[in-house]
Order: C-alpha cells, then sequence, then structure tokens
C-alpha cells in the first residue's frame, strides 16, 4: 500500500487513473485540483486544492505522499511550469516516486507542443527521485468520437475532441506514410489498469512501456470496413507531403495534428511494451474489440 497523489486527477487520462486506483482498494488516494471535484469527494477521495504558483503549497498538499503521478494537461508553458513546481514540491515533501505527464510516446521532439514535457522529463532525471514515463502509444478511444455504441466508455479520457487519422462517423481516413507502418494503440482505461498496478512494483524502469494493441492504420481501416461494415474513404500521405504542409504557416491545432502524423509515419508510435508482461493478469482491450463494441450493434 503507497499513499499516491494524482495531479490533475479530476479529468482527462488522470481520472481513468483514480479510477483504476479505486478498483484496486489497496492504496490511499489523494487528487490534487485547481478547483473542487464533488464527484471524487463524494466516493472518499482527499482532494487537494492546489496553486501550481505555490511550491510550499504544494509541498504542504504532498505531505505523507509516496507517489506523485503528474497528469496536467502538458501543451505549453503554463503546464510545464505547473508540473516543474509540481516535481520541486515533491522532493521538499520527502516522496519517492515521480510520473510526469507523457501517457504518449517518442516524439517530443517532432511535436512542438511537447517541448515542455522534455524539459520535465530532464529534470525529472535529475530529481534524485525514482521515476517511470509511461509510453501507451495513440489512445485507442481517438476512434470513439460519434461512436453508436457506449460512447462515454468509447471516448474515455479522450472527450471533446475529433477523431485522429481515422475518422468512422465521417467515413475518411488520412493514413500517414505508407499503410503498413504499425502503431502501438492504448484504450485510456486500459492505462489506467496498467498504472494501478505498476504501483505494487517494487522497482521501476525508467520507461513503462504499455500496449493495448499494435497494427497498422490500414489494419484499423480494413477492420472497421470488416467488422463494422464501414466503407472508408483513405487518403495516403507521405513523409515529404507531411513535412511539405508543416513548413507551411498553420494554426496551433492544425500544426499538431500533422506533427502526430509525421510521428506515426516515422515509426514513433510503434514500441516494445515492457509492462504486459510484468502485469500479465491485464488483458487490455483490442482494436477488432473496441470497434465491435462500439461501432457495431450487436
Ligand atoms: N497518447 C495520446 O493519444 C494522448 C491523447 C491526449 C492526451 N495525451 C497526453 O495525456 C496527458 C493529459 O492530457 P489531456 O489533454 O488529457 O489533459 P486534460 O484532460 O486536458 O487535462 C487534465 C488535467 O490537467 C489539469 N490542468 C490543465 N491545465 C493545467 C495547467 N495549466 N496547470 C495545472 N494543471 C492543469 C486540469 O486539472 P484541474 O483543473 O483539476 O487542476 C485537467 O483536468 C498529456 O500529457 C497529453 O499529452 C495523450
Amino acid at each position: 500500500m503507497v499513499t499516491v497523489a494524482v495531479a490533475g486527477g479530476g479529468g482527462g487520462i488522470g481520472l481513468e487513473i483514480v479510477r483504476a486506483i479505486l478498483v484496486t482498494k489497496k492504496h490511499d488516494l489523494i487528487v490534487l485540483s485547481r478547483s473542487k471535484q464533488p464527484s471524487l469527494t463524494t466516493q472518499g477521495v482527499d482532494v487537494r486544492i492546489v496553486d501550481y504558483k505555490s511550491v510550499e503549497q504544494l509541498k504542504n498538499a504532498l505531505e505523507g505522499v509516496h507517489t506523485v503521478i503528474s497528469c496536467i494537461a502538458a501543451y505549453g508553458d503554463d503546464s510545464t511550469a505547473a508540473e516543474l513546481s509540481l516535481l520541486e514540491a515533491a522532493k521538499i515533501a520527502g516522496a519517492t516516486r515521480f510520473v510526469p505527464s507523457e501517457w504518449n510516446s517518442a516524439c517530443n521532439d517532432i511535436v512542438d507542443l511537447y517541448a515542455g514535457k522534455e524539459l520535465v522529463w530532464k529534470a525529472v532525471q535529475s530529481s534524485g527521485l525514482q521515476y517511470t514515463r509511461f509510453v501507451n502509444g495513440l489512445w485507442m478511444n481517438v476512434w470513439g468520437p460519434g461512436c453508436i455504441r457506449d460512447e462515454d466508455e468509447a471516448l474515455g479520457a479522450y472527450k471533446d475532441r475529433p477523431a485522429f487519422s481515422i475518422d468512422l462517423k465521417a467515413g475518411t481516413a488520412i493514413i500517414p506514410g505508407d499503410m503498413s507502418q504499425e502503431i502501438v494503440v492504448t484504450r485510456t482505461q486500459d492505462v489506467g489498469r496498467f498504472v494501478a498496478a505498476t504501483l505494487d512494483l517494487p522497482t521501476w524502469e525508467a520507461e513503462s512501456r504499455i500496449s493495448g494493441d499494435r497494427l497498422s492504420l490500414g489494419e484499423v481501416v480494413q477492420l472497421a470496413r470488416d467488422i463494422c461494415g464501414r466503407e472508408i474513404r483513405t487518403t495516403q500521405m507521405s513523409v515529404e507531403e507531411l513535412e511539405a504542409i508543416l513548413a507551411g504557416s498553420l494554426e496551433i491545432g492544425e500544426r499538431f495534428y500533422y506533427q502526430l502524423l509525421l510521428a506515426v509515419a516515422l515509426g514513433r508510435m510503434n514500441f516494445e511494451p515492457t509492462l504486459n508482461e510484468l502485469c500479465s493478469d491485464i488483458q487490455p482491450v483490442t482494436t477488432a474489440e473496441f470497434l465491435r463494441k462500439h461501432w457495431t450493434r450487436d
């Protein structure tokens, strides 16, 4: 049993992790948030309201905490500063373990909005704390928007966002690189289960790699056709085409989208998992199961 604090645990991937930790009934759980989280408080979670500009206040909120998991939305200077304060506070408060807000794969050097993650990662590595960064590839839930069954579950931590690469509702897809480039995709709910299980591991590797499924986007399109009977019009985009688009002037959201497509095309979302074997009792949902569950009526 450890006392674990999840920063940003009121929403997104943080909430999935909180839910999974609650299911284990093993750990003392604290959520750090900038606002009240009544739905968590009513479940008995100790929600501590924090101001990320105050290391002193964060330190007090982390008193007695063993493991700090950052799930702060890691896009831009504000959140980078918040994570660095959280790390500093974790050190002063005497925490043992720290997890930075990564939840992706090796593409921090490609995606402008992830530049801050690299700064935090370097600070984590020299912090003297035990640490791991979770690498989970693309969230499978990016194929949830507009689904025909259990949309809340299909979206998981990926709420109010557009589909990525393959839009099953519109019946369109942009496939970066060649159709056979494999990527790792993991449902956010499964990420939560793996993270909760990791709390019990006696030692942590620098990277904890999780794979829900590994396949190419071309195979996902084929599964959508075969399992869901959906016609998907695909457009392929080569690395050169993506680079040409990125050389132009783009709005920040578009730039983010094309940089992620480039990361896929360059194979940055393809990796060997490490945690699946260590936590072999967790059977993550496959893409075929996900599509059957959310995009078919039976
Ligand atoms: N692999 C993938 O496909 C994928 C997809 C999406 C996101 N991600 C990653 O997952 C992580 C979480 O991202 P997200 O977009 O899902 O987060 P999010 O749901 O937008 O935000 C999570 C929490 O972060 C806190 N937060 C937001 N801005 C903050 C700030 N400036 N300072 C301090 N706290 C702040 C908020 O908590 P409070 O308001 O309660 O304080 C919020 O509930 C990021 O590292 C992101 O890169 C990965």
